[in-house]
């Protein structure tokens, strides 16, 4: 019995995983295991050999299977502090540097107007870039022979030969979108819609591609009173409250009457700043909608009335972030789109401090 001992201890004690451990288990105290043999031996003994082996017997079965499951737990153990050493992983490192994008002056601009006018309750509506004449111009009160079409610098296609009707336009202005939503929609209405146009114009403050935004507020009894409180109210919370706008007397073929805004700015060192200088840059065309353009759009002039503005977005991003020269916004330069990008949408409210 005492030989049983050593070899099943020792043998516990060498084993190095949970599968030879059971084989041994099975070996030693299973049904036809080593130690279960000798106990079935017992019945041919005498009664006094019986007294002595039997309690042995048992001793040593119970000594064999604690010892087993000791080792048991020891294997366990041992596993999983292996597993802890190779999965091992050092959360102090610095992460791996990932190309990160930002969002584009126009479009961090676009989303800030479209927010602060929601708050105002327009909604946004879009019509198409490529724009027939009629939408463009005769729709909004630009006749064929109206200087205005020349002076727009406009991007026409070009027909197939000997094709006669008149050629479709870039749009070279958000304006159409007026005739567009009147249509569809009818009166009243309150909407925004900004979008690209396209006009042969190339300098500092001009590209041949930019953005407007169009506005369209048309009711019973809408004034040019509403419309200067909606474009100041628009401006404080656009610009943060500080700044001095100038509503000068124009014209435009679709509105009477019409008014240009500037906003005061200073030019120092290639950096335009709002609010302060004696610098104007003209940033929206507005008025009264013509009835001519409400008749356009199936609106009757007798019972509506309203107003619409054009606000170029590009300008407003040059002012607010001091961004000089408006070509550079096209250039698609990493090193630019990296200094005046932004990381994430932030847009201002009407309601300050919400
Ligand atoms: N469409 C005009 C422009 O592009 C701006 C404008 C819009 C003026 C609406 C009056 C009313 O210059």
């Amino acid at each position: 019995m005492d030989d049983l001992r050593d070899k099943y201890l020792t043998a516990i004690a060498n084993v190095s995983d949970e599968a030879s451990l059971e084989d041994l288990r099975v070996q030693a105290v299973g049904k036809k295991g080593e130690i279960s043999l000798k106990m079935r031996e017992l019945g041919k003994m005498t009664p006094e050999e019986r007294q002595v082996a039997g309690p042995a017997l048992n001793a040593l079965k119970n000594e064999v299977n604690s010892a087993i499951s000791a080792r048991k737990a020891s294997l366990a153990d041992a596993a999983l502090e292996e597993r802890l050493r190779t999965e091992w992983l050092d959360v102090t490192l610095p992460g791996r540097p990932r190309r990160r994008g930002t969002i584009h002056p126009v479009s961090q601009v676009t989303e800030e107007v479209t927010a602060i006018f929601a708050d105002m309750g327009f909604s946004v509506a879009e019509g198409p870039q490529i724009e027939t004449d009629w939408y463009n111009f005769d729709a909004l009160n630009i006749p064929g022979h109206h200087p205005a079409r020349a002076e727009m610098d406009t991007f026409y296609t070009h027909r197939k030969e000997g094709d006669n009707r008149p050629p479709h336009v870039l749009r070279t202005h958000t304006s159409p979108v007026q005739i567009r939503h009147l249509e569809a929609h009818g009166a009243p209405c309150r909407i925004i819609a900004p979008g690209r146009v396209y006009r042969a114009d190339y300098d500092q403050t001009h590209t041949p591609m930019f953005h407007q935004v169009e506005g369209l507020a048309i009711d019973k009894d809408i004034s040019m009173a509403n419309l200067k409180w909606a474009l100041e109210e628009f401006f404080s919370a656009f610009f943060g409250g500080t700044v001095k706008t100038r509503f000068r007397a124009s014209h435009f073929p679709f509105t009477e009457p019409s008014a240009e805004v500037d906003i005061q700015c200073s030019w120092e060192d290639g950096t335009v700043k709002v609010g302060e200088g004696d610098d104007w840059l003209e940033v929206l065309g507005s008025g009264m909608v013509h009835p001519h353009v409400l008749k356009s759009g199936g609106i009757d002039p007798a019972e509506w009335q309203g107003f619409a503005f054009g606000i170029g977005i590009d300008r407003l991003a040059m002012l607010k972030y001091g961004i000089p020269d408006l070509r550079a916004f096209f250039d698609s330069d990493l090193r630019w789109l990296r200094h005046y990008g932004f990381a994430a949408l932030e847009a201002p409210s009407v309601h300050a401090g919400i």
